[in-house]
């Protein structure tokens, strides 16, 4: 799967590779691990740290008090959306404000069945499970999950041939907590058994503007109102996006400016790295550039259009297109995919007259 935030995070390790001051190299890994470390530093513990996705939040919020109330764990939970939109932090904050401990897994990484049962006959009660990626896990290990999320039950298979028999261990009260870019890759059986599903949204300029200064005065920095609201305005709705811009704009301002983020400062760091007016990345704007130029304005298939953009089809609808249609720059329609007049002038061209 692609991961916009990754690739940004690539192109960023290689822009800064070079300590710049001594010439000594610093290792990937090395900017990885402090990068990793200032996320989670970054990232809100309790409901009451994070900002936006105010329905979803109130809905958790009445989800957990009751769970309280009544001394049990909390329903299995589902989080969907793009990357980057908090999905992660949402299930950590869960456990947080349970008092709850979490485990952390991903789909991919149960590989056998007897991984999954490994971990959850480790569980404690009350503990939640946190699987990343949940679209990507295997049918055979999604089938042992059914009775473990229904009933709290593992059944397992012991022995061989005619004297195998099956046997099924309790597993103490705990809470799932599935998250995924794609609701609709998703089995069934698998999304009927969350009894709460919730999509994020890309937010709104001023939440985002609101998190750049939650995480501004973690980093020390210092920026003010409209400062924050132009490094909003480029993330791309996306609050990992936010705070990498964040980032870069305190160093270019310490660098070029007085080290205070302003509108003026932020605007011209943020030109300097050439982030795009609408926080669009490169395959954002190649998206724009085939419907406009290439395809001559025409709409175009799915499927014709993933394959001009060596993309696959599913990060094409469920990563690309939902922030563009959000913008106002794409349509999707019965016959296929068109570019709006935005779009056009986006791109610097007149719209075509129709
Ligand atoms: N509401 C928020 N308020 C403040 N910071 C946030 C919020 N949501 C997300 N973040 C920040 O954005 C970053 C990305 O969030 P997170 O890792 O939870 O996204 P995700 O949806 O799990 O992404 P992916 O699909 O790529 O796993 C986190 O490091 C966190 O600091
Ligand atoms: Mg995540």
């Amino acid at each position: 799967m692609y991961d916009a935030g990754q690739a940004a995070e690539a192109g960023e390790s290689a822009a800064a590779g070079m300590g710049a001051a001594t010439g000594e190299r610093i290792t990937s890994a090395e900017l990885a691990e402090e990068d990793l470390a200032l996320d989670r530093s970054l990232r809100p513990k309790m409901l009451a740290d994070y900002i936006g996705q105010q329905r979803v939040k109130d809905s958790l919020r009445i989800l957990i008090e009751a769970a309280q109330q009544r001394g049990d764990a909390v329903d299995h939970i589902l989080f969907s959306g793009p990357p980057g939109l908090g999905k992660t932090t949402l299930a950590s904050v869960v456990a947080n404000e349970m008092g709850a401990h979490i485990r952390t897994t991903s789909g991919p990484a149960i590989e056998r069945t007897g991984d999954l049962a490994a971990i959850l006959t480790n569980l404690e009660p009350g503990d939640v499970l946190f699987i990343d990626e949940i679209h990507r896990m295997n049918r055979m290990v999604e089938e042992v999950l059914y009775p473990a999320l229904e009933d709290f039950a593992l059944d397992i298979v012991v022995g061989k041939g005619p004297a195998a028999r099956s046997i099924r261990l309790d597993l103490p009260p705990f809470t799932l907590i599935g998250a995924t870019t794609r609701t609709g890759l998703l089995t069934g059986p698998l999304r009927d058994r969350f009894g709460a599903s919730f999509r994020l949204d890309y937010y709104e300029p001023e939440e985002l503007a609101h998190i750049v200064q939650r995480s501004a005065s973690i980093l020390d920095v210092s920026v003010d109102e409209e400062g924050a609201l132009e490094i909003a305005r480029r993330s791309r709705g996306t609050p990992r996006l936010a705070n990498r811009l964040l980032k870069r704009v305190r160093d270019w301002a310490q660098v070029e400016g007085q080290g205070a983020i302003d509108e003026d400062t932020a605007a011209q760091a943020l030109a300097f790295f050439e982030v795009d007016t609408l926080g669009l990345d490169a395959v954002d704007n190649r998206i724009l550039d085939l419907l406009c130029n290439q395809f001559g304005g025409r709409p175009v298939g799915l499927t014709t259009l993933a394959a001009a953009l060596s993309e696959d089809t599913d990060s094409l609808e469920d990563v690309y297109e939902p922030y563009l249609m959000q913008q106002g720059l794409l349509l999707r329609t019965p016959k296929g995919r068109q570019a709006t007049a935005k779009a056009y002038e986006h791109l610097g061209q007149v719209p075509p007259q129709e």
